[in-house]
């Protein structure tokens, strides 16, 4: 860790701005023609002296986002809009029984990287994340004599889910440290919470498409997946939930209200509302799988179990996508099942690296925590811009996906004639790795859909696999 190069948190003013603008722009909210404020209007909102925003503006220009019209000031140049995917329709809504097939046991390990190129250079480490590094180093060594012939308490760290309990509260999630347990990750949580409200052959609803993590966990467990259609940017279909729960029951549902993996996601407070009425009148469990949730790049949307009105929402996350995958710390609260939770985390797992928990204590209890969430979030939204950018830029209108705004993948949809699968095998002997739409679901067809994600730049080699796909896609 030491050898490798550090960024710090400090962003140039001017860019601030223009990432601001450019997030408008990406967003739709300012659309092609329309005129950007004024020079002095723009110093107004954003607090910060003319030249700042001059240089922001030219920025901008520079990456021909905006262009300067006599007597106009500055207008949005047209670019291609991009258009959400179609969003799907399921006429035959019905249990099924989960067997996937070894051919995509491959690919799913291999998508699970979030890198289209996995070859290309990584960014430099954050001054935070190095700081996270050398406490876990430290803590192994000083916890090392009195510690380490010891398991730690199977719940997990105290303080740790101490500092987790303060971070729900503020959500509106109303839960103390005894009503949660640290795991191995938000997969362990999710298999946890699996085992401990279904037993096998029972249904449980999925959304579609989904994360394939889900849909292997129901294949090794025995469960019988109904999928339910998934709206690109909406999120679970909550009205053709409630159709399929008067011809099914259901044990459980697994959800990710915020920001979704594959599609973007977010589902309105309305709609979490709704679902968690149906949970309680026809008697099920809600899995909410929340680990994208403090990924938003503007607001942190409101947990599902916020609106828990009788503990059965189970929310599953992990620190995987806002600190890093090799922690291996996750978490589950376990509402109602909590008891279970704690028995089936001890057989499974008997208990998680106390010198990491230790560590992430710290982190959250020093506020490093929130500082590197805010770092981070504004990294992914210019990753996200950069990745529309290329899109607008080699794909030229060939392709639908819809703009999220938070998480760090995006749900693409080809044309038909596209079968990504073949193109996964194509791109891979190009070195460049996709994660094709076949893995989000047990019955539909998303043959022409994949997965991108913009948890790195899509600047250098990235961004040329991402020209070099479109020519492999008409090759
Ligand atoms: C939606 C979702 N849930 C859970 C996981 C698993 O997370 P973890 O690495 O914490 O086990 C992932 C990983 O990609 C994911 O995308």
């Amino acid at each position: 860790m030491g050898t490798e190069a550090e960024v710090s948190i400090h962003q140039s003013k001017y860019k601030v701005v223009a990432q601001a603008i450019e997030t408008l722009i990406i967003e739709q909210k300012l659309q092609p023609g329309d005129k950007v404020h004024s020079i002095r209007k723009l110093s107004a909102d954003y607090g910060v002296a003319k030249n700042t925003v001059i240089h922001a503006l030219h920025l901008l220009e520079s990456k021909s986002l905006i262009e300067a019209r006599p007597k106009s000031g500055f207008v949005v140049k047209p670019s291609q809009v991009s258009t959400p995917p179609t969003v799907p329709i399921f006429d035959d809504i019905k249990p099924s029984k989960v067997a996937i097939p070894d051919l995509l046991q491959n690919v799913m390990l291999r998508g699970a990287a979030f890198d289209i190129t996995p070859t290309a250079q990584t960014e430099p480490v954050h001054s935070l994340m190095s700081k996270l590094h050398r406490n876990i180093n430290k803590n192994m060594r000083t916890q090392a004599a009195k510690k380490v012939m010891y398991y730690d308490e199977p719940q997990g760290n105290r303080l740790l889910r101490e500092q987790l309990a303060l971070h729900y509260r503020y959500l509106g999630v109303d839960a103390e440290a005894n009503q949660m347990t640290v795991t191995g990750g938000c997969q362990h949580a999710l298999f946890l919470a699996l085992m401990a409200t279904c037993n096998p052959g029972d249904n449980v609803i999925i959304e579609s498409p989904g994360f394939y993590g889900v849909i292997q966990l129901l294949d090794q467990l025995g469960l019988h997946a109904i999928e339910v259609p998934s709206h690109s940017q909406a999120g679970l279909n909550v009205e053709v939930l409630q159709k399929t729960l008067t011809q099914f029951s259901v044990s459980a549902c697994v959800v990710s209200p915020a920001y979704a993996t594959p599609s973007g996601a977010s589902m309105s407070d309305e709609d979490k509302e709704l679902l968690v009425a149906l949970a309680n009148r026809y008697n099920f469990a809600l899995i909410e799988d929340d680990i994208y949730g403090d990924l938003g790049f503007r607001q942190r949307p409101k947990p599902l179990k916020s609106f828990d009105s009788e503990d059965r929402v189970i929310l599953c996350s992990s620190f995987s996508k806002s600190l890093s995958r090799d922690l291996r710390i996750g978490w589950v609260i376990g509402g109602q099942w909590q008891e279970r939770i704690n028995r089936l985390k001890l057989v499974s797992h008997l208990a998680c690296n106390q010198s990491v928990q230790l560590a992430l204590f710290q982190f959250m209890q020093e506020g490093d925590f929130k500082r590197y969430l805010r770092h981070i979030r504004s990294t992914l939204e210019t990753q996200r811009n950069q990745l529309v950018h290329a899109l607008h830029k080699y794909w030229e209108g060939k392709v639908k996906f819809a703009v999220p705004d938070g998480g760090l993948s995006m749900w693409v949809e080809l044309p038909s004639s596209v079968d990504t699968l073949t193109l996964y095998n194509k791109a891979l002997a190009n070195n460049i790795v996709i994660t094709p739409g076949v893995l989000f679901s047990v019955e539909r067809d998303f043959s022409n859909f994949m997965r991108l994600s913009y948890c790195h730049p899509t600047t250098g080699q990235r961004e040329q696999a991402i020209k070099k796909l479109r020519a492999l896609i008409y090759s």
